[in-house]
């Protein structure tokens, strides 16, 4: 189908998955054990009802917002996903200058095919980019890496800490690893296994031996902010407030990990709850970011009811750019756009200020 027949994020992943090749759709789709977390990250947004409200002016409607102090023209973020190759030759070069000339903001993925800095490069001078960090076990690679990003402006690194070994994606593991130049090229020392799918083969450098005892060096390392991706608790959650980070992702890894892992939007609720007997709410100091299962603008405006201060989206945007590159992505943030605006005046929300915990009944998030 041409560009024009797509209407929802939706029809991105069904043309996707014509036209990549098995490695690469089995690579992006899959997800850990059986998939039990994945499906669950879309059930869980259709459990949160909506509360509208009426007769509000909304002839002007502004979902425009800042995430970490940068300006964004969406309430949501360009999730790291690696590998950007497997999908289309221009890999996350699809992603940068579609979010460039957006004003969205893009985390890049330490496993990007493409470098760092030919994505850098690929960049408007004053575009914001996070960064998505795998710890490596030598941990000079790590800072050289880290003071690199700095360097060239990053500002912001959203260290992962849901993966301290990569899940078994069982779809992916059934492909071998073939070196086709689309691997990541910014890590050394890696140790790779090519029996074992894609996902195996790119991931043996990262440390399991992380622990909050290491925050600190990362704190001496960086002035970026520092971000935690893939809080799951609200003991977490406060434990990443004591250790003095910027914010946390509550995300499992889009299914990819702990399989059986609730979605990050059920834990939004219980984390929000704790973080409010810490002090005022919301706090300036330390962002609440969600992600896992967004398709829709109504996910997004859910998510932020409840507390969350942005959203971060995946596989949406990886699957925009699979057939048609860089437009595909731009039409994503159309639909967006479209989408929050339409949603927003139905919900009777002119900004994203207006929308409270009162405009969403989640009572029936926990009961699956
Ligand atoms: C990911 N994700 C991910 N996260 C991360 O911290 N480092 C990584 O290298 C990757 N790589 C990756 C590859 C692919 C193909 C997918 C689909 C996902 C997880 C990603 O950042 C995010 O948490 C999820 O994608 C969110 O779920 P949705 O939006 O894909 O449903």
């Amino acid at each position: 189908p041409s560009l024009d027949e797509i209407v929802n994020l939706h029809d991105f992943e069904a043309v996707a998955k014509i036209v990549l090749p098995a490695k690469a759709w089995a690579y992006y789709s899959s997800a850990s054990d059986d998939e039990i977390t994945i499906r669950e990250n879309r059930a869980a947004f259709q459990r949160v009802w909506f509360r509208p409200r009426i007769l509000r002016n909304v002839s002007v409607v502004d979902w425009s917002t800042t995430i970490l102090g940068h300006k964004s023209s969406l309430p949501v973020y360009i999730s790291a996903t690696a590998l950007g190759k497997l999908g289309h030759p221009d890999g996350e070069l699809n992603l940068t200058r579609a979010a460039g000339r957006h004003n969205v903001i893009q985390m890049i993925p330490t496993l990007a095919s493409c470098s760092f800095d030919e994505i850098l490069d690929a960049a408007k001078p004053d575009q914001p980019l996070f960064l998505q960090l795998y710890v490596n076990r030598d941990r000079q690679i790590t800072k050289k890496y880290v003071q690199h990003a700095e360097k060239r402006g990053v500002k912001a690194l959203f260290i992962t800490v849901d993966a301290p070994q990569l899940g078994r994606r069982e779809k992916d593991m059934r492909m071998k690893f073939v070196d086709d130049g689309a691997g990541a090229k910014v890590q050394e020392n890696m140790d790779v296994k090519k029996d074992e799918g894609v996902a195996r083969a790119i991931s043996s450098f990262i440390d399991p031996s992380l622990c909050w005892d290491d925050i600190p060096w990362f704190r001496s390392i960086t002035k970026m902010s520092i971000i935690l991706k893939g809080v799951a608790t609200p003991e977490d959650a406060l434990l990443a407030l004591d250790a003095g980070v910027q914010g946390i992702v509550l995300s499992n890894h889009g299914g990819r990990q702990l399989d059986t892992s609730r979605s990050g939007l059920e834990n939004l609720v219980e984390i929000v709850a704790a973080l409010k007997t810490r002090g005022p709410w919301p706090n300036p100091n330390f962002s609440v970011f969600v992600d896992g299962g967004v398709r829709r603008a109504s996910d997004v405006l859910k998510a932020l009811a409840l507390g969350a201060s942005a959203v971060g989206v995946g596989r949406g945007f990886l699957y925009a750019f699979c057939a048609y590159g860089e437009q595909g992505v731009e039409k994503a943030f159309k639909i967006f756009a479209d989408e929050f605006e339409m949603n927003m005046r139905l919900l009777g929300a002119k900004s994203l200020k207006e929308l409270t915990p009162d405009m969403v009944d989640a009572s029936a998030l926990h009961s699956h």
